[in-house]
């Protein structure tokens, strides 16, 4: 079968491509406003350079004019923390999909720990292995409701045990894989 993406309605071609696209990785980002913690999903999410250390991460919109409050926060606030899910807290991460109002902290709906490891920077998920404390870099300008945002790692918190002497890393990450989770493991 040969598929014509312009013959393609917009709900379907985001299941094929994201059924395709597999596995990967999800960004559990952490933003703040006014005293807020976000935390919330995204998996059309890659690295995109290590020099600068930078990523991508696509985010939509909750209505035709209002941006999710992820993309909202980061505009504005510049911040982002990104959080790797594993096995222990995978459940805590789906329920950070359901879409809040903007004054409402899923970290504190879901009794989810965080720890401001930073000052300046979001506090990241207590039970991540990793987080990645980045800045805002630039917007990728694109049609549609998706805003591809570029962000700057800055720095990274990594559990000791998790790394060795010659920076081998190794964090057992939960991915996206169409519509299930799965580990991202070594074969
Ligand atoms: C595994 C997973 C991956 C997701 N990936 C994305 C994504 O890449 N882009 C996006 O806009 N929404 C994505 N979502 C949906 C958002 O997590 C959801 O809209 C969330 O409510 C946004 O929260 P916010 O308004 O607090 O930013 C994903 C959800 C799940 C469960």
């Amino acid at each position: 079968m040969l598929l014509d993406y312009k013959d393609i309605d917009d709900m379907n071609r985001y299941k094929i491509m994201s059924n395709t696209v597999v596995p990967r990785p999800i960004a559990w980002i952490v933003t703040q406003d006014e005293g807020v913690i976000n935390a919330a999903p995204f998996s059309y999410f890659i690295p995109l350079s290590s020099d600068p250390a930078t990523l991508i991460v696509a985010i939509g919109q909750k209505s035709e004019t209002v941006p999710k409050d992820t993309l909202a926060n980061i505009l504005k606030n510049k911040k982002a923390t990104i959080c790797f899910a594993n096995k222990d807290n995978i459940e805590q991460l789906k329920l950070c999909s359901t879409s809040l109002d903007k004054e409402d902290s899923e970290v504190t709906k879901y009794n989810i720990e965080v720890q401001q490891l930073l000052e300046d920077f979001p506090p990241m998920i207590s039970s991540s292995q990793s987080a990645l404390f980045c800045e805002y870099y630039s917007t990728v300008e694109l049609p549609g409701k998706t805003t591809p945002v570029i962000l700057e790692i800055k720095k990274q918190f990594i559990q000791d045990d998790k790394i060795d002497e010659n920076q081998h890393i190794q964090i057992e990450n939960i991915g996206r894989n169409g519509a299930f989770f799965s580990a991202m493991v070594k074969l």
